[in-house]
């Protein structure tokens, strides 16, 4: 049995991470940034016994910092850095890009994963063989660009490389990290006209989370292992 922390595990495919690691026993400490709307977590909760519910806002470092304070001497075997946002499709012109919407989703998508791997790293530690699983995107990959979404593929391709550069300083600890592509998810974000559904998603990064070693550290692949280039 695995002790998993997942971020933004209210809904979408964080949610249907933590249903799939509750599913096969292990612990899963799901998480939410926003108190008054954690209804998807707490349902989790009621329903499958090995689920505790927390808030963590990731763009907040205090926050992170409490619930690693919470947590202290406990150990978490895979941090899953799931939570993220995306503003504005378009190309340049499009009314979005603001610079709150800058904020927002850098904040979210980059610094969410600094500030919680930071404030879980002794946790990580404590597991003997702690991983990271960052929840990146194929839309971050040079390779894919198509000339829209700018924030949100600029943030995506930071997350990617914020992986990397982990994997390289915390393989010398022993902690492993990979960055996910989860597939095209029919979710809020993905929409109705996606290819996968949460749950296909959910199992396909379960087995690519399980085949993560340290040998492997540093990889960027789709929930079903196939390699995206940065
Ligand atoms: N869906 C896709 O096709 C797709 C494709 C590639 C990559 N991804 C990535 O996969 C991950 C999950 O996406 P999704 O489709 O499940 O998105 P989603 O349906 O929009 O859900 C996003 C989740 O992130 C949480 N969140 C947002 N900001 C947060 C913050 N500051 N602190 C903590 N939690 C926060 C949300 O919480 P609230 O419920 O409080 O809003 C929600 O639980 C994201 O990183 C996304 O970029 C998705």
């Amino acid at each position: 049995m695995l002790t998993v922390l997942v971020t933004g595990a209210n809904r979408g495919v964080g949610r249907a991470m933590a249903s799939a690691f509750a599913a096969r026993g292990d612990r899963v400490l799901a998480t939410c940034r926003n108190p008054a709307d954690c209804d998807g977590v707490a349902r989790l909760a009621e329903a499958r016994g090995t689920v505790e519910s927390y808030t963590l806002d990731v763009t907040d470092p205090a926050h992170a910092e409490t619930l690693a304070e919470i947590l202290a001497d406990q150990a978490i075997d895979l941090l899953v850095c799931n939570a993220g946002a995306l503003i504005g499709r378009g190309g340049l012109a499009a009314p979005d890009y603001d610079a709150k919407a800058f904020s927002t989703v850098l904040m979210t998508n980059v610094a969410g994963p600094f500030f919680t791997v930071r404030a879980f790293l002794p946790h990580l530690r404590r597991s003997g063989a702690g991983k990271v699983a960052v929840i990146s995107s194929a839309m971050g990959s040079a390779a894919r660009a198509r000339g829209d979404a700018y924030i949100y593929r600029a943030s995506k391709a930071a997350a990617t490389n914020l992986a990397v550069n982990l994997a390289i300083e915390l393989k010398g600890l022993g902690v492993a990290v990979g960055a996910y592509h989860p597939g095209w998810v029919r979710t809020d974000m993905g929409g109705a006209e996606a290819e996968v559904s949460p749950e296909e998603s959910a199992a396909g990064l379960l087995a690519r989370f399980d085949a993560l070693t340290l040998e492997r550290t540093g990889v960027f692949e789709d929930h079903l292992g196939r390699p995206i280039s940065f």
